[in-house]
């Protein structure tokens, strides 16, 4: 990627994120004390999508800041994936009151900003966080329990990992083998595994 191309994918972004930042599409908007855009490598080979920001992300403004955010943090880096090189977002820009699920409605009326962010970063991989992304995304009704670990084609060309919300792993706090968190633990060590032959094979970081 030319330094030109990068600095282009960084503008479009922040093109959007000012759009994000005045957004009154949804009920969100009343209480929210500020939009959670969404960070990382614009030019990223996977992207990690959550559900809503919660009561840490709403105050600083930044994904995945919280208890939850820390954890996705460790699990990164347990396969030596840092923060920076990939990008996070979330499905909904707004804190729901509460930290309740986002509605259809909020998240219908949020995604063309994930459209855009996806569009623009153009990551091979996206890694869903939850039932919330993972369902929406791939149109499923199905329980993350049968989706996770499971690669999905998506819209051509991109291929979609549900993987287990940080949140639900908090609390379920067992490692032994079958768990939610060791089920993580190997489904982390298959993303690194793609990562790896994507960084081989492209000329992207
Ligand atoms: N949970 C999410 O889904 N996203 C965040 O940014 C924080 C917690
Ligand atoms: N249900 C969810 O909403 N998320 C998970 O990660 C697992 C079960």
């Amino acid at each position: 990627m030319s330094r030109s191309l990068l600095r282009k994918k960084e503008e479009l972004l922040e093109e959007i994120r000012r759009e994000v930042e005045q957004c009154t599409l949804c009920p969100l908007a009343k209480s929210r004390t500020q939009t959670v855009f969404g960070e990382g490598n614009p030019d990223a080979l996977i992207m990690f999508i959550g559900e809503a920001p919660g009561e840490d992300e709403d105050r600083s403004g930044r994904p995945f800041v919280g208890k939850a955010g820390q954890l996705l943090t460790k699990i990164l880096l347990s396969v030596g994936i840092q923060r920076e090189e990939v990008y996070i977002a979330n499905m909904v820009k707004c804190r729901p009151p509460g930290n309740r699920t986002p509605t259809l409605e909020e998240v219908e009326a949020c995604f063309p900003y994930l459209e855009a962010q996806i569009a623009i970063v153009n990551p091979s991989v996206i890694v869903t966080l939850g039932s919330v992304s993972t369902g929406y995304l791939l149109g499923t009704k199905e329980p993350m329990s049968k989706l996770r670990g499971q690669w999905f084609d998506w819209r051509g060309g991109k291929r979609i990992f549900p993987m287990f919300h940080p949140s639900f792993l908090l609390r379920h706090e067992s490692r032994a083998p079958g768990s939610p968190k060791y089920l993580t633990w190997q489904d982390i060590q298959e993303v690194k595994r793609v990562y790896d032959l994507l960084r081989e094979s492209t000329r992207r970081v």
